[in-house]
């Protein structure tokens, strides 16, 4: 019998070091995250998401829109054989069945394309509409605002592509790890899109935007939010938008997005709850600090997720899915390095059973 000797203990493998990568850096002390050689602060707020994905798969920008182009195409041209997949009531449930039939082989951009077709798809069909054909000449963003709501102005798809950029990618998250695992086994891109889809759908991960939305809503005015979280925190509930594993300042991604949120405001898009959310933010701080003075519990990305995506006319049940015809490019961009320098993931268990006998 073979035994490998492991001493290392980490539950929930926090600060374990699993690869190294060119993609992205979180600096959660300092409160800086790198995507592929810039601040997010930066790429998020001038780039084209077909822009970063170019730096994340080394491709020009036209190639990757063309790619991403391609895959729009090829979700619409799959629609009508996905059964019941985008059936399901829940947007990450429908998404998850939705991206199972997508071609194995396909390219890792037409993957990541084709996500965004199946999440308009579905939310189209919960409002008992058709879905809408893509438009291959269109910019990504905006695309997929449109095949959402049927128009998007260029001050709401900057907005959104703001988001999709910001979220591209963040180190070593649930759900990438996800797909790094699945691709450390030899198996195939879908599976690994559908492993992380999965992961993502939690409320601990890529869940809570939605979740927020609803505190802002029950709240309703900034003199009622220090009463309504203490409720929660009474009640045992963790504050959704609040707090990060890596993060002991405010996530930088929060700042992006609420910079993003300013920018479509002064375009005169529409008003946003971006004054409540800024109270409640506030209010959030406070109650936590009391509560937990020994860790900083700040805002993560998820806050203003919810803010801006409700701005630019996104239903909350399309959250979760956008996050995910975001990040499926920073997935697919582990896979292609899980696939030229890891191992198989295996990590050890301890034993903590009966023993026989
Ligand atoms: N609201 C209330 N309490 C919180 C909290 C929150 N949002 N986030 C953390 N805490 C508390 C925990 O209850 C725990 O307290 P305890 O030791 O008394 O049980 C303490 O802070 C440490 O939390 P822990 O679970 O160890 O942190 P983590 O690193 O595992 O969790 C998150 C990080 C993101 C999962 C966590 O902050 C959270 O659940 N946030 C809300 C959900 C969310 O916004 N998710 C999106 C993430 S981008």
């Amino acid at each position: 019998m073979t035994t490998t000797k492991t001493t290392l203990m980490s539950n929930g493998l926090e600060g374990v070091i699993a690869a190294e990568t060119r993609l992205s850096d979180v600096d959660g002390e300092r409160g800086r995250l790198i995507l592929c050689g810039h601040d997010v602060e930066e790429l998020a707020l001038r780039a084209s998401f077909a822009e970063a994905c170019g730096l994340f798969f080394e491709i020009p920008t036209a190639d990757a829109a063309a790619a991403l182009a391609r895959g729009r195409l090829l979700g619409f041209d799959k629609l009508p054989r996905l059964g019941d997949a985008l059936d399901a009531k829940d947007g990450m449930d429908a998404l998850r069945a939705a991206a199972a039939h997508l071609p194995d082989g396909a390219p890792p951009l037409e993957i990541v394309g084709a996500l965004a077709t199946l999440a308009a798809a579905w939310s189209r069909r919960q409002a008992g509409e058709a879905a809408l054909p893509p438009d291959a000449t269109a910019d990504h963003a905006s695309d997929y605002l449109r095949m959402v709501r049927g128009t998007a102005t260029p001050a709401t798809a900057l907005a959104l592509n703001a988001y999709l950029v910001t979220v591209i990618d963040h180190g070593m998250n649930a759900s990438t790890f996800t797909a790094r695992v699945v691709a450390s086994t030899g198996s195939d891109l879908v599976s690994s899109v559908v492993a992380a889809i999965g992961a993502l759908k939690g409320p601990l991960h890529g869940g809570a935007p939605g979740p927020v939305l609803d505190m802002l809503d029950a709240i309703g005015e900034p003199p009622r939010a220090e009463a309504w979280l203490e409720g929660e925190l009474a009640a045992g509930r963790r504050l959704m938008g609040m707090g990060h594993r890596i993060y002991r300042v405010r996530d930088p991604r929060a700042a992006v997005l609420e910079r993003a949120l300013e920018r479509l405001e002064s375009s005169g898009a529409r008003s946003s709850r971006l004054a409540l959310a800024r109270a409640v933010e506030h209010a959030a701080e406070g109650v936590l600090s009391k509560r937990h003075p020994e860790r900083a519990l700040k805002a993560n990305v998820e806050f203003y997720t919810a803010v801006l995506l409700d701005a630019v006319g996104l239903p909350r049940t399309l959250f979760s899915p956008t996050f995910a015809v975001a990040r499926a490019a920073g997935w697919c961009a582990h896979v292609a390095e899980q696939r030229a320098h890891g191992r198989l993931i295996r990590p050890a268990s301890r034993y903590v059973g009966r023993m026989p006998g």
